[in-house]
């Protein structure tokens, strides 16, 4: 049983394949959150309960029996009823305050996961993969009732967590703030791992030890943001890549988050992780239920590595979904980079046919192709061809294209309005906007206010004309400016705080209708390069186009920041004609991920075709190890600003490819690398050099590979099989 409940001890143990977490109801049915790590057998949690109170409230009925609130490790706690520290959950009730204090009424453990309404969830393949233990926690005083959710994966360290609220009295009441996993831990000797960055900058890792009171990250754009990501790692002080305890977290949603931690005077930590209350409230009128988005949690004993693979493992089998989480994604060649605004049909049809020519199997055509569209002043919303540019339409163009043997994908950006297109002028109020406020601009363009049911219609029935009439086979959906000036024409003003909340369910919608009604379409999420990199795209979308930036020396810190939580097989990656390194890096770096061109292919010399021939060979031979392996990290471009490298194993260990990039040349250091991941007793052929050593040796004695690519830009692969 992966979830028990001991009546006498009135303790819950949830157990994954390697971790425990302990839940447990004291006196007067307070919750508390008595353990999560290594798997352990048995409870003995009495010590815990109880820690240092001095200058703390305490519940009368104790008298001084020695529990507070204040001290302790309260599970999901809320404001004003003895916790100081930062509160999960705070429902303002009908006289105005915003006491909450919840306690323990009911549980229900269940096999297999509920998805939640509305919202993207990762989910049990089959009911025997996973176990849901519920705990409603009601306040007694004001009838709100939150009801948390805990799913373990039995085969899995992973354990996914949400939380729902339910106004059970007869009045209106209000949300402040509802996070989906609150944690506690009994002490602070934990870094806090972050993933800063900026457009073309994406996910670069800060590591910094936890500090007396409050810290974490944000996003407050109204979409997950390139500044900041929702995956967090606390890593246990000392733990590195290859040892130690590390937590992971992240949040399947899109929008506003917050990632933050709190250590307190006892040098404990309190951990939270949901939607940013700065920016939200929610009204729950009697009998309404709010449903708060999911959050994955990992814990291993075994490094940041080993939740690295944790996390793809599980997004691979537990998240992403549709044809294309198995089918072989087509190798795709994409227009931007290649030729910008500038393009028509005759043009598009030479990329297809110099791509086909080189083994490519899909053309996107990027942004440009509706409206008037020639720059990015114009016709967002306006989602029908340009026929000034796409001469006799979409449909003779897509038809050259299959001609010549390529498949044909389009971009969109369904959420965004440009004031100067025929949607604003038929419906100026379809913006995000507030009343009296000239809105900003970002890329000139506006937010179109997706939260409006009229205004989703309108724009699903643009894209599903486009769609339903001509041949395409992937579609890039981007996202390209902040959210301000957040409100909602149609909203009441006591409900404009709902806005960003609602607005992500709107985006949510939009994207299920996509994948309910096209199936068969590869879809790749997109913003602005990697600004909605989060699970919740990628319950849609089995890939996102990791960034902007397709120089491969840049690429090396952007990937490696995305993969310590996001899988290879979820990576966009494309060779472009960008000046630094030759195309054998470029390749390689790209290789890494999902894949593909953003380049001129008319352009390209016989000697860079050749080179490109062999890359489309390689997309063929590494393609199920590089989606299905498991990533190991070997030199980080965040330790060494050399060199980094990596390699990825298939999960049956039988083969492995290692990468090896020189971002500046330092001639004559030594560059002993130890492989790792391999099976000791097995023996492994290195292709390049038809060397055969063991995987005992090559992970522990390893090679010697000083001397190998010296020059700034120069990179090999090894395969070793
Ligand atoms: C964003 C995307 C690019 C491209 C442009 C088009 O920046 O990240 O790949 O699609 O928009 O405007």
């Amino acid at each position: 049983m992966s979830i028990v409940f001991d009546e006498q001890k009135r303790l819950f143990k949830l157990d994954t394949s390697d971790t425990s977490y302990v839940i447990g109801v004291y006196d007067e049915d307070y919750l508390l959150g008595l353990y999560y790590g290594a798997k352990i057998p048995d409870m003995h949690f009495d010590s815990f309960i109880k820690r240092a109170v001095a200058f703390s409230p305490a519940n009368p009925v104790f008298g001084h029996n020695g529990f507070s609130p204040d001290t302790s490790p309260m599970e999901y706690s809320g404001p004003g009823a003895g916790d100081f520290r930062i509160a999960a959950i705070a429902v303002r009730n009908a006289d105005g305050n915003n006491v909450t204090d919840l306690r323990y009424r009911a549980h229900r453990i269940y096999k297999g996961k509920q998805p939640i309404p509305g919202l993207p969830t990762t989910y049990a393949v089959s009911d025997d993969e996973a176990e849901t233990l519920e705990i409603d926690v009601l306040d007694p005083v004001t009838g709100a009732m939150a009801t948390l959710v805990y799913t373990v994966f039995c085969d899995q360290p992973v354990m996914t967590r949400s939380v729902r609220v339910t106004n059970t009295s007869d009045k209106t009441m209000y949300i402040e703030r509802v996070f989906s996993l609150s944690l506690g831990l009994p002490t602070m000797d934990y870094d806090l791992l972050t993933f800063y960055g900026r457009h073309v900058k994406e996910r670069t890792l800060e590591r910094r030890p936890l500090a007396h009171g409050l810290q974490g990250v944000q996003s407050m754009r109204g979409v997950t943001s390139h500044e900041q990501n929702s995956a967090t790692v606390l890593m246990r002080s000392g733990a590195t890549e290859d040892f130690g305890e590390v937590y992971g977290f992240n949040l399947v949603y899109s929008g506003n988050f917050a990632s933050l931690a709190e250590c307190d005077t006892n040098g404990a930590t309190r951990y939270l992780l949901g939607i940013n209350p700065e920016s939200f409230e929610w009204t729950l009128e009697p009998g309404d239920t709010f449903y708060a988005p999911e959050a994955v949690s990992v814990f291993t004993d075994k490094g940041l590595g080993e939740m690295s693979r944790i996390f793809h493992r599980f997004y691979n089998n537990n998240l992403i979904r549709g044809k294309y989480k198995t089918a072989k994604r087509p190798l795709l060649i994409n227009s931007w980079e290649a030729a910008y605004f500038d393009f028509d049909s005759e043009k598009l049809i030479d990329f297809a046919k110099a791509a086909k020519d080189l083994g490519i199997e899909l053309l996107v055509m990027d942004d440009g192709w509706f409206g008037k569209r020639n720059d990015d002043h114009s016709s967002l919303g306006d989602w029908y061809v340009n026929e000034d540019k796409l001469v006799g339409g979409l449909g003779r163009l897509v038809k050259s294209v299959n001609d010549a043997g390529v498949k044909f994908g389009i971009w969109y950006e369904p959420e965004m309005i440009s004031p100067d297109s025929d949607l604003f002028r038929a419906h100026p109020d379809w913006h995000v906007h507030v009343p009296s406020r000239v809105p900003m601009q970002s890329r000139w363009q506006y937010v179109l206010d997706v939260s409006r049911e009229d205004v989703r219609d309108n724009i699903w029935q643009q894209m599903y004309k486009v769609l339903s009439e001509n041949n395409i086979e992937y579609l890039k959906w981007d996202f390209n400016r902040s959210i301000t000036d957040a409100g909602s024409a149609l909203l009441p003003p006591e409900r404009q705080k709902e806005f960003h909340h609602r607005f992500i369910l709107g985006t949510y919608d939009l994207m299920n209708r996509l994948v309910t009604t096209f199936p068969n379409i590869l879809f790749e999420g997109c913003s602005g390069g990697g600004g909605r990199f989060d699970p919740a795209i990628l319950a849609f979308s089995p890939q996102i186009w990791t960034s902007d930036n397709t120089d491969p020396i840049e690429r090396l810190t952007i990937q490696f920041g995305t993969s310590i939580c996001y899988p290879a097989s979820t990576m966009g990656a494309h060779v472009s004609a960008c000046s630094r390194t030759g195309y054998e890096t470029k390749g390689n770096v790209a290789m890494w991920g999902t894949f593909g061109y953003e380049l001129d292919p008319r352009k390209l010399t016989e000697e860079e075709k050749t080179i490109v021939r062999r890359q489309v060979a390689d997309y063929h031979k590494y393609y199920d190890l590089i989606r299905s392996g498991e990533l190991y990290r070997i030199v980080s471009p965040f330790e060494n600003p050399y060199y980094a490298a990596w390699e990825i194993v298939s999960a049956d260990k039988s083969e492995m490819l290692f990468t090896f990039v020189c971002a500046h040349g330092i001639d004559g250091s030594q560059r002993m690398i130890r492989f790792k991941g391999l099976d000791p007793d097995r023996e492994y052929t290195c292709e390049q050099d038809g060397e055969t050593y063991s995987g005992a040796f090559l992970m522990h004695a390893g090679l010697n590979l000083t001397g190998k690519a010296n020059s700034d830009g120069e990179s090999y692969t090894l395969y070793f099989k």
